[in-house]
């Protein structure tokens, strides 16, 4: 699927789209470039799945939680950013895999920073400038 949007907000209702489509257990990679709105679609995301936490970027904190309490099936997200991650290493301290399951989706800003890791993502929605406030946004399944 490949959708242009001309603002943030429809930007985050692409995001829901996909939101319907998780059940839980879901890494999502997200790529594109700094600005393109990586953080915009996964608070648009966090919203659907029933969340009225606010989203903010965790290229500081590398990684926030969201609970989702009023979903079905998924309790959180675990929202991360490898930004500043130059090597694999780096990941151990994190402990992702302890968050991996059924009822917890993960989505990741620049998975592409660690080219080593085999992220294997459910979907890998790219984002791309295409004016000020236009992007193009392709969602896939991943492998
Ligand atoms: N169509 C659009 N979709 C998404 N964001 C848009 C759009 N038009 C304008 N914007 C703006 O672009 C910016 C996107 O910033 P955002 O933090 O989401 O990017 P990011 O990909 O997470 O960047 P970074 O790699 O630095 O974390 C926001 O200020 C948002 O309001
Ligand atoms: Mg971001």
């Amino acid at each position: 699927m490949t959708e242009v949007t001309n603002s943030f907000q429809e930007t985050q209702a692409v995001a829901a789209l996909l939101a319907q489509r998780l059940v839980g257990g879901e890494f999502v990679a997200l790529i594109g470039d700094l600005g393109a709105g990586k953080t915009t679609f996964t608070q648009g995301l966090v919203a659907a799945l029933g969340s009225t936490a606010r989203v903010k970027s965790p290229t500081f904190t590398v990684m926030n939680i969201y609970d989702v309490p009023g979903h079905s099936s998924i309790r959180r997200v675990v929202h991360c950013d490898f930004y500043r991650f130059t090597k694999e290493e780096e990941l151990g301290a994190l402990e992702l895999d302890a968050y991996r399951g059924s009822d917890t989706v993960i989505i990741a800003e620049w998975p592409d920073a660690l080219p080593t890791v085999e992220w294997n993502p459910t979907y890998i929605v790219k984002i791309e400038h295409a004016g000020e406030n236009s992007r193009s946004i392709s969602i896939e399944d991943g492998v």
